[in-house]
């Protein structure tokens, strides 16, 4: 279906939009009332991912009431380890927490390569039902953890400041660290996939835990099995984000990826020297910068679009949207954004 308004797949893909889009990382299920009524009506959040027409309805919330440019699909990235047979649960005020955690290679015979279309068969539902609804209006974004990134929580178990359990299992078992990476990223290929035959426009992987580990080791257990999801993926734009990388910007403009994430601790005038002309940016307002009045909000998205200026640029946060901002000040930068001439 022709897309109604494209200015993300344009800008993902160097055409030059008429303008820049702006949409914001974690803008489904964190700041609108109408997300928490939903929330309400069913037991949990897992219950709610798990229904696609109610995932369906909190994804095409931001469309309607913030006026973003494009949806991107309510799920999680923990549905992956769910899929290889490693089950959650989302604990109320503390995050997800795994039962049973991944240490051995004997654990690894209990986990299998997740097949996108039968294990997750609940988030296509929700990605086709959505795609119907949205009637073309925006694009919609299909996701996935990098396999750094869900290695971390299969390990831990759950959140953690340090992650030092699956830090350091790198150090004690790299090979079988390889084989579960290994296993993760065939899951994530099969998922990514499936999204996009059931209709997603463009798929960004987030890798929120990159920068708790050392660039030596960032390119060898995460770089390379990131590089196999790009080059698996041909069909879509690709975004790479990987919270705290700054060590890692050169290499990452060798992905084969349209778009690289920065975020807020990433300066954009130096990113775009470390990475060059031929990626698109997206990011990077620090999310706190919406807790400041109409008038500082503004300031700061029209600071941020100043130094983009002039070069391929998707505009975000430098990180997902807190939950406590206010809704309205999430309007005015995505206003901001719109109006910047
Ligand atoms: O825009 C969107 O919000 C789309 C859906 C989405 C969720 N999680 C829903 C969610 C996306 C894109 C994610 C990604 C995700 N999940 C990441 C990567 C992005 C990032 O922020 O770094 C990570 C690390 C997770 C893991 C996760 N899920 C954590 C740590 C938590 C608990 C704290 C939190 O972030 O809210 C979750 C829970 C979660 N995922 C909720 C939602 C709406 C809140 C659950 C609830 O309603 O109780």
């Amino acid at each position: 279906m022709q897309l109604k308004n494209d200015l993300l797949l344009k800008a993902a893909k160097g055409e030059n939009p008429e303008r820049t889009p702006v949409w914001l990382m974690r803008q489904a299920g964190r700041i609108l009332p109408e997300y928490r009524a939903v929330r309400e009506s069913v037991s949990g959040f897992i219950e709610l991912a798990q229904t696609p027409e109610l995932a369906a309805e909190v994804t095409i919330q931001p469309v309607d009431l913030l006026g973003v440019d494009a949806a991107i699909i309510f799920s999680d990235i923990l549905v992956i380890p769910e899929a290889m047979g490693l089950p959650y649960e989302m604990v109320e005020k503390r995050g997800p927490w795994f039962p049973q955690t991944v240490q051995s290679k004997a654990d690894l015979k209990k986990l299998r390569i997740a097949n996108g279309v039968d294990d997750l068969s609940y988030v296509i539902e929700a990605i086709k039902i959505t795609k119907k609804a949205l009637n073309g209006r925006v694009p919609l974004i299909g996701f996935a953890g990098a396999p750094w990134t869900i290695f971390a929580y299969m390990i831990e178990g759950s959140g953690s400041k340090t992650f030092s359990k699956a830090r350091a299992m790198l150090y004690t078992q790299p090979e079988f660290s390889h084989q579960l990476l290994q296993m993760i990223t065939d899951s994530t290929i099969n998922y990514l996939k499936a999204q996009i035959d059931a209709g997603v426009d463009l798929i960004q992987v987030f890798d929120s835990w990159a920068g708790i580990l050392p660039p030596d080791q960032y390119r060898v257990f995460s770089l390379p099995y990131i590089s196999k999801i790009c080059d698996a993926i041909t069909t879509v734009p690709k975004t790479v984000f990987a919270k705290g990388a700054f060590f890692a910007r050169e290499e990452m403009a060798k992905l084969n990826c349209e778009t690289i994430g920065l975020d807020w601790n990433m300066g954009i005038t130096e990113s775009r020297k470390l990475i060059g002309e031929s990626k698109t940016l997206q990011g990077n307002l620090d999310p706190a910068a919406l807790y400041g009045s109409e008038k500082q909000v503004e300031a700061a998205t029209i600071h941020m679009m100043n130094q983009f200026k002039g070069s391929r640029h998707i505009a975000n946060l430098g990180h997902g949207v807190y939950p406590d901002i206010n809704p309205e000040m999430v309007k005015i930068f995505i206003e901001t954004v719109k109006n910047y001439k």
